[in-house]
C-alpha cells in the first residue's frame, strides 16, 4: 500500500467536497480490519462496502474473502472509484449511491448480501437519508447476514450521533458496539449489526 498516494486522494476528495467525505484522514488499516471481521472468510460469500473512499476498508475485505467470494464496493466519488479500480482489480467497484443499493444488486443478478460494510459518513446525512439506506441495507442482506460501521468517539454524545445509533436499533435486533480503535485519526468504534428487520408488508383486509 502507498500510504502518501492513498492520503493524497483522500485530501484532494476532502478539498472536492469535504461533507462527502465526512473525515479529514483516509481510516487506518486497524479500523479497516475491525470492520472486515463480519466479512465470512470461508465458502463464497458476498460482501459489499459502502463509501469505499480511498481502500482501507477495502484492503482489508480483500485481504479476508475467500477466493471464491464476490466483492462489490461502492462510491459516489468519480475519482475515489477510478482510483479504486485500477488499485483492486478483484473487486467490482461501482460509482453508485449507497441509497441505489438495490438497484446495483439486481444489476449483478445478486439476490442476498453475507455482509455489509460501511465507510459511509453517517453524521452528515439527515435522518431521513440515514433510513433510506439503512432500509436498503436491511432488505440486501440474508437473514443471518452482519452489517457494519464505524463512528467517531468524540461525536458519540452528539444528536447526529444518537439519531444514527436509534436508527440503527430500528433497523436491527441486535446492535453490538465493539472495542475502540485508538489507532485511528479520529479514535473510532465500530458497531455489529446482526438479524436484519424486514418492513413489515400491508396486511391484506379480511
Ligand atoms: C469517510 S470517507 C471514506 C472512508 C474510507 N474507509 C477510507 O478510509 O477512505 C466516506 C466515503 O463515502 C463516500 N460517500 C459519501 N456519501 C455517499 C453515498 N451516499 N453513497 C456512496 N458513497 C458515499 C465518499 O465519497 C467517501 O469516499
Amino acid at each position: 500500500m502507498n500510504v502518501r498516494r492513498e492520503t493524497l486522494a483522500y485530501l484532494t476528495a476532502v478539498a472536492r467536497s469535504p461533507r462527502t467525505m465526512g473525515s479529514v484522514a483516509p481510516s487506518s488499516p486497524a479500523l479497516g480490519r475491525q470492520l472486515a471481521t463480519v466479512v465470512p472468510s470461508v465458502g463464497a460469500p458476498v460482501v459489499v462496502e459502502l463509501g469505499a473512499g480511498t481502500g482501507a476498508v477495502t484492503q482489508a475485505i480483500v485481504d479476508r474473502i475467500p477466493r471464491g467470494g464476490t466483492s462489490v464496493a461502492l462510491d459516489v466519488d468519480p475519482a475515489m472509484v477510478s482510483y479504486l479500480q485500477v488499485r483492486f482489480p478483484t473487486v467490482d467497484v461501482v460509482r453508485a449511491d449507497a441509497a441505489a443499493l438495490d438497484e446495483v444488486l439486481s444489476a449483478r443478478g445478486i439476490p442476498a448480501v453475507n455482509a455489509v460494510v460501511s465507510g459511509l459518513p453517517w453524521a452528515v446525512f439527515t435522518p431521513e437519508q440515514q433510513s433510506t439506506i439503512l432500509a436498503k441495507v436491511t432488505s440486501a442482506l440474508a437473514p443471518d447476514g452482519v452489517f457494519t460501521t464505524f463512528a467517531y468517539l468524540h461525536a458519540l454524545p452528539l444528536a447526529p450521533a444518537r439519531s444514527f445509533r436509534r436508527a440503527l436499533r430500528a433497523a436491527f435486533d441486535e446492535v453490538l458496539i465493539t472495542r475502540v480503535v485508538w489507532n485511528n485519526l479520529p479514535p473510532a468504534f465500530t458497531y455489529a449489526c446482526r438479524r436484519p428487520r424486514r418492513p413489515r408488508r400491508a396486511q391484506p383486509p379480511n
